[in-house]
């Protein structure tokens, strides 16, 4: 199942599975999106936290909206997902599934920016809460981890909620962190820390 704000940049995506409409922002889309799921798949045996935003810029002039937002979608968004669906991966554990969460902290949480100050901090706030949670879950049979790539060409940085990014480097190739992630995902990883993003991915 695949979510967004948009339904016709989801449909573009010609992907299969179902689509729904939600924005993050909102705290009772968690609960929402995980009805959805078993609504259409009778389980829940995973979840890909890859929505995210950006914003760029000086931590002393940082607007309040920016910093709602940047909290609201990067870092609460994940909790209550991971909270709303508990319960069914949990059951997808005992009936012999491996179930995960992945979250994409990105390379910010081990080296804070300067400049994405918010960004950095909601991106660590996230992979703080991943590690103790999957602390937590590991024995509920439930995988918790964090990939951690660097600056990545999605396109991320032009969308940014404030501010324009500063002069970057060429950034990694997404078809491949996607790879790797999948790879992760499929090989039962605890962590993607962003060394891995460097070196060949093996499927
Ligand atoms: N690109 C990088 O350099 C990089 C590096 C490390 C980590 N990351 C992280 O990787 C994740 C994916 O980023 P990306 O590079 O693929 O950026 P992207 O192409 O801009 O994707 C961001 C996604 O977040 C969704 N989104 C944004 N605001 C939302 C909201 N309020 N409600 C629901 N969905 C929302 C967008 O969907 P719609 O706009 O269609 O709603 C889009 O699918 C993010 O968490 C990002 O922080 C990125």
């Amino acid at each position: 199942m695949l979510t967004g704000r948009d339904r016709t940049r989801l449909e573009a995506l010609g992907l299969p599975g179902s689509l729904i409409v939600a924005d993050l922002r909102d705290p009772a889309a968690a609960d929402a999106l995980v009805e959805h799921a078993l609504d259409a798949n009778g389980t829940l045996d995973g979840i890909v936290n890859a929505s995210g935003v950006v914003a760029f810029g000086p931590a002393s002039a940082i607007g309040d909206d920016t910093l709602e937002t940047l909290f609201a979608v990067n870092t609460l968004a994940p909790m209550r997902l991971l909270r709303a669906g508990s319960v069914a991966l949990t059951a997808s554990a005992a009936a012999g599934r491996e179930p995960f969460v992945l979250t994409l902290s990105g390379v910010v949480s081990e080296v804070p920016t300067a400049h994405m100050a918010a960004y950095s901090a909601s991106k660590a706030a996230l992979a703080a809460w991943g590690k103790a949670t999957g602390r937590e879950l590991r024995r509920a049979g439930i995988r918790v981890f964090d990939a951690r790539p660097g600056h990545t060409e999605t396109g991320l940085v032009s969308r940014a909620l404030e501010g324009s990014a500063p002069k970057l480097a060429q950034g990694l190739d997404p078809a491949l962190v996607a790879r790797r992630i999948v790879a992760a995902i499929v090989n039962g990883e605890r962590d993607l820390p962003s060394a891995a993003f460097a070196e060949p991915v093996v499927d």
